[in-house]
């Protein structure tokens, strides 16, 4: 199993630890249970020594690694000298908002506290990863990929492969997230990129462009082998071409769904987007070969330096990579080779996801629409003197109470249910607006893109079907063309500038749950809110409790007990903690034997 920089050690206790300790009996779901310390170190991905945010002292973080309906603990530690919420994106925290990590549904965890999420993943399978949620800190780091693999008893669609290897691709700028925070905040708009990342590691030398001294990627294989290979577009605003010189990529899996297997040359990652290709090492290995991901939409005669390249190293490899980087062979110069690629993302109806039945068998196409939401960004503008970016003329500004935890205190005012179901082109304002959906409705959401940069929309808590893009604008009439058959279910999917795309939810899952733009500029200056789902006749049974660490804030914060906050560093605790994990192993091992 070749795993390029994660090591198993992060986990300190294993499910049985959990189960002994807390009654759970042998046939409850397993638990796997992380500490997450969440740091600043020094990096110098593109020869510029800068502040990085680490997790456990790795850039990128560690794997996060459970199967179907494993129950998750992560204690993350904030290290930093600002707020932290984690968030956990594609994970559906059934009926369980209050471990989503954003601040519609989380008090922010202060500077040297720690929280402890826990959350079942429920009914998942598939690649995600996580990232923080605040302040343009997943521009600095932070994040790192989540596996949630089938049960045994559930088989996969494809070979088991010989191994796995993962990619955190993400456009990259030699400031850190402060220094953008500041330039948005004074109104300026980023401009390019300084480079794309791999892995937290710069471009190899493939030209004179690429200064000397870079650190870069260098994945290890073996001729013959099939790799699962993940990747993950965990960038700030930049589209990306991912590539692997002389070898087919067949994508099987995106956002934790089985899609219907098709070989690419190279393929188009958005930002916040997952996905698993089985690249077969079948080349004669008469050099290495580059990987490639690199900047798309954009001018790329003027973006040649946002471009991320590593190294596949084949154990008979007879020499270094040279030449120029391969080009990719689909064409985006007309909007209507453009979407081609994403046409092709569609379920395998037939493939089992975490449960035995086939994922076609939920037939979306059949439901009856009970609400439409049409969601227009509109390229940034200024409200109040400051640049900001807006959803159907709103932008956000997060309560200061989360929603639910106002609701449960009946806190008056901390949000608004009134979040427009169109555009209806009213000047833009700030304000706390989020939408009042109803449980068990079946809606559809509009994304229309009406900026000038290719966008990705994220939903918490949900997948979507994705069941039509286009360019233009969307009219009642477009649905007509929808793919009521197969199309991939998802929980990230992309907006081209001037176009829509259309998703179906089926709204099953109670709570508060974000709907974001990934691009982390937009987000940042607003372009996000909220569904809340409650089940009307919830009789206190349908959502679960807040948990009870949960933090308190806003117009609660005088019930938030002081932490007392030495627990990351303090030696004592380490001791107590290292003698409580090898107390536990011991019990576990008791266990396993009788
Ligand atoms: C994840 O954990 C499972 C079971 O503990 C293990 O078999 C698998 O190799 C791990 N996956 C990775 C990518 O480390
Ligand atoms: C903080 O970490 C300690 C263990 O070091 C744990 O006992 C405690 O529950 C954590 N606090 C929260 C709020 O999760
Ligand atoms: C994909 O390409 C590989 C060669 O790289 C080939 O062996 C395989 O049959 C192709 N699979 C499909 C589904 O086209
Ligand atoms: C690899 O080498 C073999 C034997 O020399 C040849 O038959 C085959 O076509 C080569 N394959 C590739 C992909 O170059
Ligand atoms: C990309 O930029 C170059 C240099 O500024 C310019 O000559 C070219 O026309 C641009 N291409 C497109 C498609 O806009
Ligand atoms: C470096 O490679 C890029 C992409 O292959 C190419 O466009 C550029 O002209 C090359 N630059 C130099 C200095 O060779
Ligand atoms: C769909 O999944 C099945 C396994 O359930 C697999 O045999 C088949 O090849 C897959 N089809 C496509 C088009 O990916
Ligand atoms: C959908 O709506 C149509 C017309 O309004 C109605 O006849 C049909 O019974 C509905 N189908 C379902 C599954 O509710
Ligand atoms: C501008 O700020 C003022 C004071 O905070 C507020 O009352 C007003 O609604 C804001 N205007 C807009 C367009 O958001
Ligand atoms: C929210 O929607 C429900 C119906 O789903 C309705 O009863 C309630 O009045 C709405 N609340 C507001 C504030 O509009
Ligand atoms: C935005 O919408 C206006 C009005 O419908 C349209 O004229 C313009 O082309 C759109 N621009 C983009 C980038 O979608």
């Amino acid at each position: 199993m070749a795993s390029l920089f994660f090591s198993p050690s992060s986990v300190l206790a294993s499910f049985l630890t959990f189960a002994l300790l807390s009654g759970v009996s042998f046939a409850a779901d397993p638990f796997v249970s992380y500490d997450y310390k969440v740091s600043y170190i020094t990096a110098s991905p593109l020869g510029v020594p800068q502040q990085v945010i680490a997790v456990n002292e790795k850039f990128p973080g560690p794997l996060l690694n459970a199967t179907t309906n494993f129950n998750v603990v992560v204690n993350v530690f904030n290290l930093l000298d600002e707020p932290l919420l984690m968030t956990w994106s594609g994970i559906q925290m059934r009926r369980n908002s209050w471990q989503d990590g954003v601040l519609g549904t989380n008090c922010p965890l202060p500077p040297r506290w720690n929280f402890t999420y826990q959350f079942q993943v429920k009914d998942q399978i598939g690649s995600f990863y996580y990232a923080p949620s605040l302040n343009f800190q997943r521009a600095s780091g932070g994040f790192g990929p989540i596996v949630i693999n089938n049960r045994d008893v559930i088989p996969i669609p494809f070979p088991q492969p010989d191994g796995e290897l993962f990619f955190m691709i993400g456009d990259w700028y030699t400031q850190d997230h402060k220094e953008l925070r500041r330039a948005l905040d004074s109104g300026k708009e980023l401009g390019m990129p300084d480079g794309v990342l791999i892995n937290g590691k710069g471009p190899f030398k493939y030209n004179s462009s690429v200064p000397d001294g870079i650190d870069y990627l260098t994945a290890h294989v073996e001729p013959g082998k099939t790799y699962r290979i993940r990747v993950h577009n965990v960038g700030i605003s930049t589209s990306l071409n991912f590539r692997i010189q002389n070898h087919n990529l067949l994508l099987v899996e995106t956002d934790g769904h089985y899609t219907a297997q098709t070989n690419f040359t190279d393929f188009d990652i958005h930002v916040g987007q997952s996905y698993s290709f089985l690249v077969t090492m079948d080349q004669n290995a008469t050099s290495d070969y580059y990987i490639v991901a690199s900047a798309r939409f954009v001018n790329e005669t003027v973006w040649q330096r946002v471009t991320g390249v590593g190294i596949l190293h084949y154990s008979n490899s007879k020499g270094p990579a040279s030449g120029p980087l391969p080009v990719p062979k689909t064409d985006v110069s007309t909007p209507w080779s453009a979407m081609s690629q994403p046409k092709y993302i569609r379920q395998n109806t037939s493939a089992s996801g975490a449960r035995p039945n086939p994922q076609g068998s939920f037939h979306y196409g059949q439901i009856n629409i009970t609400n439409t939401y049409i969601l227009q960004s509109l390229p940034p503008t200024t409200i109040n003197g400051s640049l900001r970016a807006t959803l159907n003329g709103i932008s956000f500004v997060n309560p200061s109470t989360p929603v639910r935890l106002a609701d449960l205190h009946k806190v008056k005012g901390a949000y608004k249910l009134d979040f427009p179901d169109k555009p209806f082109g009213r000047p833009p304002r700030l304000d706390r607006s989020i939408i009042n959906a109803t449980y068990k409705g079946f809606i559809q959401v509009v994304f229309q893109n009406n900026d000038t940069k290719m966008q990705s929309f994220h939903v918490d808590g949900y997948t979507f079907f994705v069941v039509a893009m286009d360019f233009g604008i969307w009219t009642e009439d477009k649905k007509g063309s929808y793919n009521n058959y197969d199309a991939i279910s998802r929980s990230t999917i992309e907006v081209y500038p001037g176009g829509w795309t259309a998703v179906l939810i089926s709204l099953d899952n109670v709570g508060v749950w974000n709907i974001r733009v990934e691009n982390l500029d937009r987000w940042y200056l607003g372009q996000e809110t909220y569904m809340r789902i409650i089940n009307p006749e919830e009789n206190g049974k349908t959502e679960m409790d807040p948990p009870d660490n949960v933090l308190y804030c806003g117009a609660l914060k005088n019930l938030q007990k002081e932490q007392h906050h030495s627990a990351a560093t303090s030696v004592s605790n380490g001791h107590w903690k290292l003698m409580f994990s090898m107390l536990m192993a011991l019990l576990a091992s008791v266990f396993i034997f009788c």
